[in-house]
């Protein structure tokens, strides 16, 4: 599975990165705006740091809109994945964009059927926001299962972002599930590492150690 970080903030990208965990990067316009700094100035920094592709989304909502800024994007570097959103004329952009060799990821997808349309558009990506179902209490993960499958049952080479990530069993569900890509918050990311029974261990050794200086 690859792993993403769910972020714009550079030092958690610099940080995730310099441990070998980021594959790439979404981000969106919540995330950009909690930065306070100009958005081409952040996705370019990122494509500096990280060798992979980088989510950067539009927020035109019309189809022409969307696929100026989508051409201004792509130009930033070659990494660039242009985050469409699941609506109609979303739809119309993906595959326009897909036939000009633009990569996207369609997020704010939130049922199968949204993410079957996407891949019969041509996107490069779904993004399937599990934690805000969750948020619902409807099964954010039920809805990564089915993708899995109507990708897998129809060979669709879109591949699946499972986002708005919450927790460590996310992340496990949905690797067990064969889920692409995990786009992982940095605060969950640390969560991934840790274990008591690994920081319990760890101190029983340090400890026995110094025993043997004495
Ligand atoms: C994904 O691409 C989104 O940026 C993100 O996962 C949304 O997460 P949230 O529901 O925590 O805002």
């Amino acid at each position: 599975m690859k792993f993403f970080i769910d972020t714009a903030n550079i030092d958690e990208i610099k940080e995730a990165h310099s441990m070998g965990m980021v594959d790439g990067v979404t981000t969106n316009p919540s995330l950009i705006a909690k930065e306070g700094r100009d958005f081409e100035d952040i996705i370019t920094e990122i494509c500096q740091i990280v060798d992979g592709p980088i989510s950067a989304e539009v927020i035109s909502t019309d189809t022409e809109g969307m696929i100026k800024e989508a051409r201004h994007l792509a130009k930033i570097h070659d990494n660039i994945v242009v985050k469409i959103p699941m609506i109609l004329d979303g739809l119309k952009a993906t595959r326009r964009l897909a036939e000009e060799g633009i990569k996207t990821n369609v997020t704010l997808a939130f049922s199968p059927l949204q993410a079957l349309m996407a891949a019969k558009a041509g996107a490069t990506y779904i993004s399937p926001f599990i934690g805000r179902l969750d948020d619902l209490s409807q099964e954010g993960l039920l809805l990564v299962e089915q993708i899995v499958e109507i990708y897998s049952n129809y060979a669709f080479d879109t591949e699946i972002i499972v986002a708005s990530i919450r927790n460590p069993l996310h992340v496990l569900e949905s690797a067990l599930m064969g889920a692409d890509i995990a786009t992982i918050p940095f605060s969950v990311l640390g969560k991934l590492a840790a274990h008591p029974m690994t920081d319990k261990g760890l101190k029983a050794f340090l400890d026995d150690w110094e025993k043997t200086k004495k």
